[in-house]
């Protein structure tokens, strides 16, 4: 049976996930909220994203969609474009969800195709180069679950939405 391909992303109020390369911001539970949830299933993610945590992630499949035949992820398989990486990601041994987990074109080519959206919403803006697509909630209609937290003053809430 087909694995569920699902999102999973952090942004900030205006819009911003990413700022030359890294995360905008440091929050230990929503790091551990990724971890958890994206164990056991595979993570299709870009080059920048690959490099942003140095390696593939144990304890869960990797797949980098690179258009350049020349590199290679080490313990990631690779795929040409977001249609292969999702088939690479479905014939894996592992029994999760298909995770789209960014950069911008990935989350942007990718919604489209998510049954779910686990979402972090960041309750302020950041300066940055990286956005999510203004437009997602045009792809999920339901919330379904949401919880807040906080970390130094940052405040945020975890969302889970469904088409
Ligand atoms: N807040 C969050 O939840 C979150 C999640 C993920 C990432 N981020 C942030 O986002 C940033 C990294 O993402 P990113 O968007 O810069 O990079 P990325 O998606 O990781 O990688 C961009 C690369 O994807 C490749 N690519 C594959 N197909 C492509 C296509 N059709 N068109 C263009 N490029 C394509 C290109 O590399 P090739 O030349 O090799 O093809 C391009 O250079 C970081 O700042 C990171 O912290 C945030």
């Amino acid at each position: 049976m087909a694995k569920p391909i699902q999102c999973i992303v952090a942004v900030a109020r205006n819009g911003v996930i990413g700022a030359a390369g890294r995360l905008p911001w440091h929050l230990p539970e929503d790091l551990a909220w990724f971890l958890d949830a994206t164990r056991g299933g595979i993570m299709i993610e870009g080059p920048a994203c690959y490099a942003e945590l140095g390696k593939a992630l144990e304890g869960r499949g990797t797949v980098v969609v690179s258009r350049d035949p020349a590199k290679t992820f080490a313990g990631a398989e690779r795929a040409a474009d977001l249609t292969e990486a999702v088939r690479v990601a479905q014939a894996m041994p592992w029994s999760g969800p298909v995770w789209i987990t960014g950069g911008e074109r990935i989350y942007a080519e990718g919604l489209p195709l998510c049954s779910k959206l686990l979402i972090t919403r960041i309750h302020r803006d950041y300066e940055g180069d990286r956005r999510f697509p203004a437009d997602w909630q045009s792809h999920f209609a339901r919330r379904t679950w949401s919880k807040d937290g906080e970390h130094e003053g940052v405040k945020y809430t975890f969302e889970v939405w469904e088409r």
